[in-house]
């Protein structure tokens, strides 16, 4: 199997010292059930699995921060079709590292590989009904839904259950590819109609950062810090719990403030002083916002979980963006 990379993982072969990482989390109680199979009860158990992992088609995901293998991708000849080389994809994640878009980064390294140089036609991914994380990755990763088979197997509890299926086909896959950026232009029309009104500066700055959430891709957190007394406060916000306290000067926000200017930061981990809110964020831009006196009032913050996410038309964009909350907002 060769080797993939992506940002924060590596894909390779399972090796027997994989053993205590995998162990770690087939025992555990919300991850096997998921997809059918019981928690792991002994390391043994779990070293036979290895085995048939390092004798077959599955990768290891392994995250570049702690070299630890956190989960797998299988990539399997596909039963259900003929015809054409179509392969079957499923994937096991531990529940320490869910939220973070790991294996929507791994598929979409995946589906790279099969397409474009495994000239594969067609990729099957499917979920139990219940498994509602997985759903969310297979949509996220641009399947589209086939149908449900009832009853498509006996759990290892014996009960029965459904199978959501999903295919993506090179077709599907090229258009997909195809980055078609934001359109700001549309984006700047949708917020000066969202903020046209009189509702107040919270209820037009919370609506705003659900906008920009809906409209953005990529992203893991979107918000606004307001300034108070020298410090930017936590103010409306779409993503995970952040720091509600920044001083001016301090981290990429308060750089921000202080300087007046744009940050397109292309690695947060390489911005000196970078403050991690949410771990899953690895690119961020933020937008100083002035009042009617050209005082920075605070800043728009926008933070991904991929790395070089924001780009020169982004920030040109952002820009006009944040001039439409400014002029809605601030006087
Ligand atoms: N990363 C920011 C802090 C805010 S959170 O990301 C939401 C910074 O360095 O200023």
């Amino acid at each position: 199997m060769k080797q993939l990379e992506t940002n924060r993982l590596i894909l390779r072969s399972f090796l027997l010292e994989d053993l205590e990482d995998l162990y770690e989390y087939a025992k555990k109680e919300e991850i096997g059930p998921m997809a059918g199979w019981k928690p792991h009860e002994s390391k043994e158990e779990t070293k036979n699995i290895l085995e048939m992992f390092m004798n077959g088609q599955i990768y290891a995901i392994v995250l570049k921060k702690n070299n630890k293998v956190i989960g797998s991708l299988g990539v399997h000849k596909d039963s259900y079709k003929s015809g054409i080389v179509s392969r079957e994809i499923g994937y096991v994640l531990d529940s320490d590292y869910w939220g973070q878009e790991i294996i929507v980064e791994a598929v979409n390294e995946v589906l790279k590989y099969l397409f474009e140089e495994e000239d594969v036609d067609l990729v099957r991914v499917s979920h139990y009904t219940f498994n509602k994380r997985s759903k969310r990755v297979i949509e996220k990763s641009g399947f589209s839904y086939d149908g449900t088979i009832k009853n498509a197997s006996a759990r290892y509890d014996g009960v029965l259950i459904d199978l959501c299926m999903y295919s993506m086909t090179k077709e599907q896959y090229e258009n997909r590819n195809v980055d078609r950026g934001t359109d700001y232009t549309l984006l700047v029309e949708k917020m000066k109609s969202l903020l046209d009104g009189d509702s107040n500066v919270i209820a037009k700055l919370s609506n705003a950062s659900a906008l920009l959430n809906e409209e953005l891709e990529r992203l893991n957190w979107v918000g606004f810090y307001l300034e108070e007394n020298d410090n930017l406060v936590l103010g409306p916000f779409q993503g995970k719990v952040a720091c509600t306290k920044i001083p001016f000067g301090k981290g990429v926000c308060g750089t921000s403030a202080i300087k007046d200017e744009t940050m397109l930061v292309v690695d947060v981990h390489k911005f000196p002083g970078h403050i991690a809110c949410d771990s899953a964020s690895n690119s961020e831009i933020v937008i100083p916002l002035h009042n009617k006196q050209n005082k920075v009032v605070g800043v728009l913050d926008i933070d991904s979980p991929y790395i070089g996410r924001f780009k020169e038309e982004d920030k040109i964009g952002l820009e006009l963006v944040a001039k439409v909350i400014e002029e809605s907002c601030f006087y």
